[in-house]
């Protein structure tokens, strides 16, 4: 069973573990967390993105598939989206009953469907409106809070002073700073000098993100004012990424070195895990074809195994690919 945390407990754990898994659609559920907790020790982890609406009125397999928890898993920051005060409260009635340590607002994402429901990073050009949500999810969580922004970046936006103010007046536990404007997309350089910005004027701690992926990026992270560092890509194929780091950075006593068919073992188990999650073997197998780019990137597998996962028909068979290895 897990513990709630308090925002000191919370606090510490940052301090001392430095790494934050971060949310990624798509990605960030139950068999991703598990295996992030079986190889590493983030301070915490952050679920997928779950609209406010689908909390409140989503179906029972829908609520199953985003709200499922895993006596495995460690601190938990489930991410939420809204565009309004009242559904933020009543999604925060639902989550408060759950054992979960965080909740997050995604005030970041890009995609356009999200920004046409004035959620996500459109929230960055309402300030007034982000200030209610906050303070909405302040008053009705019974879990301490954070917020995920992304920043002006290189574009003609100029949100930053206005974000960090209406943030600082409402107060969340941490922020989480993405250091590209919602029209950078993910690939162009972070611009530090920004996540500096909050780091150093936010009244909560900071935790900065954006292609972090060794040691010597998070630790230039820290070097901004931060608190901590989010690694959200870079662990996908490799969930004891976050766990090597901090051996180096000697948080944590060196973790032991994983070989080849053991990171297959670990796909395996991802696979298998999400076909017990969504309930379907053909659903769990869509997704290995997007997961298992991530392996063989950070794994160094070779070509004929991706292409030898896109044709196999059952995840019974994929165990026997290790040979490709
Ligand atoms: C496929 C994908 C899905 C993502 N889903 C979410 C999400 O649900 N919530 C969120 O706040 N950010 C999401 N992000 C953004 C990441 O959390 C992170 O901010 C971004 O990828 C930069 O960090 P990284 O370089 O460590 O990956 C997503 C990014 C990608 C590529």
């Amino acid at each position: 069973m897990m513990a709630r945390y308090t925002v000191d407990q919370l606090h510490q754990r940052l301090q001392s573990h430095r790494i934050v898994q971060g949310p990624l659609a798509g990605v960030s559920s139950v068999p991703f967390r598990e295996l992030v907790w079986r190889y590493s020790q983030p301070a915490w982890v952050c679920s997928e993105m779950i609209s406010c609406r689908t909390i409140i009125s989503g179906s029972p397999s829908i609520k199953q598939r985003y709200l499922q928890i895993s006596a495995q898993e460690g601190p938990l920051c489930m991410q939420i989206a809204t565009d309004n005060p009242e559904d933020c409260a009543k999604a925060c009635a639902v989550l408060n009953a759950l054992d979960i340590a965080m909740i997050d607002l995604n005030v970041g994402c890009p995609v356009k469907k999200i920004r046409q429901r004035q959620q996500g990073s459109y929230l960055l050009s309402q300030p007034d409106r982000l200030y209610t949500i906050v303070r909405a999810l302040r008053a009705h969580s019974l879990h301490p809070i954070s917020v995920k922004i992304r920043v002006d970046g290189s574009t003609n936006d100029r949100f930053n002073e206005d974000v960090l103010d209406a943030i600082n007046r409402a107060g969340p536990d941490f922020l989480t700073v993405h250091g590209r404007n919602y029209q950078e997309g993910y690939d162009t350089t972070c611009h530090h000098d920004q996540i500096a910005f909050f780091a150093q004027r936010a009244h909560m701690p900071v935790i900065g993100n954006g292609d972090v992926h060794d040691q010597s990026s998070v630790e230039a992270m820290l070097a901004l004012g931060c608190a901590g560092a989010m690694i959200a890509r870079a662990s996908v194929g490799a969930p004891r990424l976050i766990g090597n780091i901090q051996a180096r950075m000697g948080l944590i006593c060196a973790a032991d070195s994983v070989s080849m068919p053991e990171t297959w073992a670990m796909f395996c188990a991802h696979i298998n895990g999400l076909s017990q999650l969504l309930g379907r073997e053909d659903l769990a197998l869509a997704q290995a074809q997007g997961l298992i780019k991530y392996y063989a990137k950070r794994n160094q597998y070779p070509s004929s195994i991706v292409n030898a996962v896109r044709s196999t028909q059952t995840i019974a068979a994929l165990s026997d690919l290790v040979s490709l290895l």
